[in-house]
């Protein structure tokens, strides 16, 4: 096989409580990607759709998770990528991460898998580090892994899969407006009290419970974010009406994704 068509699913990142820790990938939202062999060493942007990004191999996302993975092989020739972006960067849903994680699956996929999918989310994390700056997994993760994800350990890496109650379904507002990553970050505390860490942990483990529990109760009771998204939400025209809004109508819990949209389970 020398060519292979790829679905890459937008992604929630931190699901409330869990900042760079929890995702889930979409199953309805995401880009295409067609990755092919080629006998040229590197990594080949050679075709961009819907929306205005670099093809510069150093300066896209997908090009950089793609050589991070070339580099660990002895493969003596290269791939180029076609990018069919239906998921605006910028809106909150791991634009960067359907990118890179396309990129890399596509590639090993070609190579025959000699890479695991955690191997795959290093490589992937590069794409983000060049996106936000920080080479975080809570996208990519989710994005190759399905489902939930909990990024237990960074160092050394370790993802564990979570399987949600199939009933479960998120919905997705974007606002119209565009917050970088790199920026949302940027205004987010570095230190933080034992108080506001313990409410916080309790969330992240109540959450997974009640994900694997199927516990619908537990997981709204734990869907709440003392940490990032009272500061975050300062950049959101109506979060707060909207979020008041999504509970009254019975949403389990309503916060923010990454760091523009709603996500309201
Ligand atoms: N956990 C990251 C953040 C995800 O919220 O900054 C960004 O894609």
């Amino acid at each position: 096989m020398d060519e292979v068509k790829v679905f890459c699913p937008a992604t929630i990142a931190n699901i409330s409580c869990g900042f760079d820790v929890l995702g889930v990938a979409l199953d309805s939202v995401g880009d295409e990607m067609v990755v092919r062999k080629t006998n040229k060493k590197g990594v080949f942007i050679t075709k961009i759709e819907g929306q205005k990004l670099p093809l510069e191999t150093k300066s896209n996302v997908a090009g950089v998770a793609g050589l991070a993975l070339l580099d660990k092989t002895d493969y003596p020739g290269g791939f180029e990528i076609e990018i069919y972006k239906k998921i605006k960067p910028g809106s909150g849903i791991g634009s960067s991460a359907a990118s890179s994680t396309g990129a890399v699956w596509a590639m090993n996929h070609l190579l025959g898998d000699p890479f695991s999918k955690t191997e795959l989310v290093t490589f992937a994390m590069e794409g983000e580090r060049l996106a936000s700056d920080v080479a975080h997994a809570d996208n990519v993760a989710p994005a190759l892994f399905g489902d939930f994800t909990l990024v237990r350990s960074y160092t050394p890496l370790d993802i564990i899969p979570i399987q949600a109650p199939s009933e479960l379904f998120a919905t997705v507002i974007h606002p119209q407006i565009e917050v970088k990553t790199s920026d949302s970050r940027k205004i987010l505390k570095t230190s933080l009290s034992l108080q506001t860490a313990i409410k916080q942990w309790g969330n992240v483990g109540g959450l997974i419970a009640g994900l694997l529990q199927n516990d619908y109760d537990l997981i709204g009771r734990s869907l709440e974010d003392h940490i990032i998204e009272p500061i975050r939400s300062i950049l959101i025209p109506g979060f707060d009406m909207v979020k008041m809004a999504s509970l009254e109508a019975g949403a389990l819990g309503a916060g923010i994704s990454e760091s523009s949209p709603l996500y309201l389970p």
